[in-house]
């Protein structure tokens, strides 16, 4: 219920054009945005790199509306990588393709990708395409085929509440692309997703079983298993153990401001954490996401208000 009303807000233009203006709203986003500039990203993944934990960086933004907005979001993305390279952190980039004109046409979109994905390749740097609602999943999926055509340094990200994500996990499997694997963060109908979050969960682990077989491994469709549920970081753990897969043949993922206890417990038993550190003035929504999955953090954000 909450979740969805949240999900509900983040698509209001009223609130974005507010909370822009708001100073309380913007120290509130803080916990989940690594700040407004590339250079305070660089700042937070340099300290989380000196803790062992590695990131992919995202410059917020999504649905741009003009060919203009979308060729200057992937500019931004060309400083990032020089950023990334300059400063010698270790990073990938996430983006999402909405940000990037895929509401503009695919062929629009894949040229405008296909300049970072080219940078990032230069500079030993990899691209993960987020996924959003799934207006669009058939749409990112066949703008990351056409770009693996082309580079190998680019992969995807399948979320478990899709009813189809089996079957585009066992495609990706056999085309060898690496997959990030999340829950879901959108408002989803039932008859495109489970609506029940233990049907979700058992998804996850049916899709990692699959990610983690000798064929994904084999043929470099590498699992990052993006999640800050113990229960399912356990179990993958375990099948992980039981199955004598190394901790190096995948990663965990989980989100810049969200259980670094235990990203940071997880790096010190030696595996991959990336965390996901986005940055810029376009937080609403990614931050109204935040809410939604955990409606308890409205509370925690305004005590912590109170308190200051
Ligand atoms: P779940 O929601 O069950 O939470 C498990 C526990 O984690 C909670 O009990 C709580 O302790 C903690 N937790 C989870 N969310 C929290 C929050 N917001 N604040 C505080 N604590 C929280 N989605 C998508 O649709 N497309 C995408 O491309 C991505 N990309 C992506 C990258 C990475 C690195 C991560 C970690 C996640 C995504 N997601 C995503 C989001 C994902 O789909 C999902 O909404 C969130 O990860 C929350 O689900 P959990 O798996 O953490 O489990």
């Amino acid at each position: 219920m909450l979740r969805a009303f949240f999900l509900f807000l983040s698509q209001s233009q009223r609130l974005k054009r507010w909370t822009a203006r708001s100073r309380l709203a913007q120290v509130a986003a803080r916990r989940f945005v690594a700040g407004e500039t590339i250079e305070q990203a660089i700042e937070v993944i340099r300290a989380l790199n000196a803790r062992g934990i590695v990131a992919t960086l995202d410059h917020l933004g999504e649905n741009t509306e003009t060919e203009t907005q979308a060729i200057a979001a992937a500019d931004e993305y060309l400083v990032a990588l020089d950023h990334i390279a300059q400063s010698g952190v270790q990073s990938h980039i996430s983006i999402k393709l909405t940000q990037l004109g895929l509401d503009l046409g695919t062929d629009f979109c894949r040229q405008n990708v296909a300049r970072l994905v080219g940078r990032a390749r230069d500079i030993g740097s990899f691209v993960r395409i987020d996924m959003e609602s799934s207006a669009y999943t058939e749409r990112t999926l066949q703008v990351l085929r056409d770009l693996r055509r082309e580079f190998d340094n680019v992969g995807v990200v399948i979320q478990a509440y899709l009813y189809r994500s089996r079957a585009d996990v066992q495609a990706l499997i056999a085309e060898g692309v690496p997959v990030r694997l999340c829950k879901g963060a959108y408002k989803e109908p039932a008859d495109v997703a489970f609506p029940k979050k233990a049907d979700v969960d058992q998804n996850m682990l049916d899709l990692m079983y699959l990610l983690l077989s000798d064929q994904a491994r084999q043929n470099g469709a590498r699992l990052a298993m993006a999640t800050h549920d113990e229960k399912i970081i356990r179990a993958t753990q375990a099948y992980a153990e039981a199955h004598q897969i190394s901790r190096d043949a995948f990663e965990f993922q989980m989100l810049y401001g969200i259980r670094p206890a235990l990203q940071q417990r997880l790096a010190d038993e030696g595996y991959t954490v990336r965390v996901y550190v986005p940055y810029g003035t376009e937080w609403y929504p990614y931050y109204m996401r935040r809410l939604a999955e955990r409606p308890a953090n409205v509370w925690f954000i305004l005590t912590n208000l109170f308190k200051r």
